[in-house]
């Protein structure tokens, strides 16, 4: 019989290679930029709109080559940045100015205690972590969130994206026992609430991917333009990112 080792998704970023590869993929890969693009926007949108004119105690987790880190150093009052993987933030090292960035496992280390954070962000990681891993880590991150703070995180592969569901079939068909992730929105709203906390906000990004056909950046740019105006679109999308606090009654 064979044998399927199963390895964390902590491990999964450690080797020496990774964090240069990482830098490459977002250099070369049209779609990921496009995400990448919205993402900004949306983050800078995010702050505007959560903390005008108050100061931000910023916590990147799993915060990898420093992609949004380096986007909101420059905004906030201070900047944190943790990951497991040291080739990662090898290369996050390089691209950060004002950002204390630390090597560790916040769902093992207790390192932050009693210090908390007003604005938390965790992008490329829930999709992929195992169940294990999501709910210690979304249960430490909860427990790092002030009481008016904010969560913000993304899944790039929503089951709710037509694109996503025909790779997906099209997985369990020819490779079930590979490795293919996808999370739906419930799905994301249940692990957010297990943690004690609710989704305040959705944004929907990235409506247009079929695979293999090459889609311009301007073109993606009009579909998502049009798609966002419509809310009952947001579950097809294939990127939403949600804004999540602690659940309100919890702080009456
Ligand atoms: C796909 S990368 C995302 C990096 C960055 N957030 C971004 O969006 O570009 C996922 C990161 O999660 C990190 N990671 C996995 N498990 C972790 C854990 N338990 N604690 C901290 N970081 C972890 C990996 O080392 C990796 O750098």
């Amino acid at each position: 019989m064979k044998t399927v080792t199963k390895i964390s998704y902590r491990d999964s970023h450690t080797y020496p290679a990774k964090g240069a590869e990482y830098e490459r993929h977002y250099e070369t890969q049209a779609w990921d930029r496009f995400l990448w693009s919205r993402e900004r926007e949306i983050l800078l949108t995010v702050l505007t709109k959560y903390f005008a004119g108050r100061d931000v105690h910023l916590l990147d987790f799993a915060c990898g080559t420093g992609r949004i880190t380096s986007l909101l150093e420059d905004h906030v009052t201070t900047s944190t940045g943790v990951d497991v993987s040291g080739s990662m933030l090898a290369v996050a090292r390089q691209k950060l100015k004002r950002t204390e960035i630390i090597e560790a496992d916040i769902t093992v280390d207790n390192l932050f205690k009693p210090k908390q954070f007003n604005l938390i962000t965790a992008f490329r990681f829930f999709l992929n972590a195992e169940p294990e891993l999501r709910s210690t880590a979304i249960e430490a991150l909860a427990d790092l969130l002030t009481e008016d703070g904010i969560l913000v995180f993304n899944n790039h592969h929503n089951l709710g994206s037509p694109w996503i569901k025909l790779l997906y079939a099209h997985h369990l068909q020819k490779n079930p026992e590979g490795i293919y992730n996808v999370m739906s929105i419930d799905q994301m709203k249940d692990l957010v609430e297990s943690a004690g906390l609710e989704i305040v906000e959705l944004y929907p990004v990235g409506f247009f991917h079929p695979p293999k056909v090459p889609v311009s950046y301007r073109l993606n740019r009009a579909i998502d333009n049009v798609a966002c105006k419509f809310k009952c679109l947001s579950r097809f999308s294939e990127n939403p990112i949600v804004v999540c606090r602690r659940f309100k009654s919890a702080y009456k």
